[in-house]
């Protein structure tokens, strides 16, 4: 895959972006990249698919963002959806489907004839590739409308802990109720890190984090302000953003203090992160 070879100007510090560097936070070490692949490298690959997660690999991502939903029989699913249209040949609602179902959908073709083989990956699946190629993941809970967040988070979680280190693993979510159950099933902050998911900074986004104690704030990159940044750095939490595929435009946020980029295609940001210090 070729990399970015944009205003060189853009260019003050360049540490290899998909790199990543280490973080302390409240005596736990979590190795934060500047750049998670989104849904997988989803703008090479169909997104939340084993194929994105090895392009992602291939092209040098340490980190993957993926979506997680449960199928009407309870199996987690990489997803973002609360439909198969988009992103398969098939129609209708994820809840609708057992495994036995979601697996004759073709979940490549709508990207590239080239993926006409693809199939929905459940989250073992997916998380026994993170495991093989030695990656961190970001996993996003997704809670679709009339989707319980509980039994999701309950199929969930007690997965991820038994299969990644904690130093590897995030989880975010727009969903306060899905976190607050991913907290009740492993209470030390250390041992589960959570990323608060918000476009902007709500008025009870301090109470919000503190309840979770959270590990991190995501937000949206084209709303963030350089006031909503300095207070969730000052509040000592990390900052992320989704989803930038514009390095320069993205480039002052650096600044603002964002740690990591989400972003369909990491390595545009090769040469465009200002203020990286290692
Ligand atoms: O986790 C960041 C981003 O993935 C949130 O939005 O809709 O792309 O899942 P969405
Ligand atoms: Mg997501």
């Amino acid at each position: 895959m070729p990399l970015s070879s944009r205003d060189a100007s853009l260019a003050p510090t360049t540490p290899p972006q998909c790199g990543a560097r280490t973080s302390s936070h409240s005596g736990m070490s979590l190795t934060l990249p500047r750049t998670i692949a989104h849904r997988g490298l989803s703008a090479h690959a169909p997104e939340n698919t084993l194929a994105a997660v090895r392009a992602a690999h291939a092209a040098g991502c340490r980190w993957v963002e993926l979506d997680v939903q449960q199928l009407g029989d309870g199996t987690p699913v990489i997803w973002h959806d609360a439909g198969v249209r988009r992103c398969s040949n098939g129609r209708g609602k994820l809840r609708h489907l057992d495994l036995a179902q979601a697996r004759q959908l073709d979940v490549g073709s709508w990207f590239s004839p080239a993926f006409r083989h693809e199939r929905m990956a459940t989250l073992d699946e997916m998380l026994a590739l993170i495991v093989e190629y030695d990656m961190g993941l970001n996993l996003e809970l997704k809670i679709s409308y009339r989707h319980r967040p509980t039994a999701l988070v309950e199929a969930v979680v007690p997965r991820l802990l038994a299969a990644l280190p904690p130093s590897r693993l995030l989880v975010s979510s727009f969903d306060r109720v899905a976190l607050r159950t991913a907290r009740d099933i492993e209470s030390d902050p250390h041992r589960l890190h959570l990323g608060l998911l918000s476009d902007k900074l709500t008025k009870d986004w301090r109470a919000d984090v503190d309840t979770l104690r959270a590990y991190s704030v995501h937000l949206d990159w084209r709303k963030l302000k350089p006031a909503a940044a300095d207070a969730v750095r000052s509040a000592g939490l990390h900052l992320l953003c989704y989803t930038a595929n514009d390095p320069a435009m993205f480039l002052p946020r650096w600044e603002w203090g964002v740690e990591a980029v989400i972003s369909d295609d990491p390595p545009l940001f090769h040469g465009h992160v200002a203020g990286a210090t290692s």
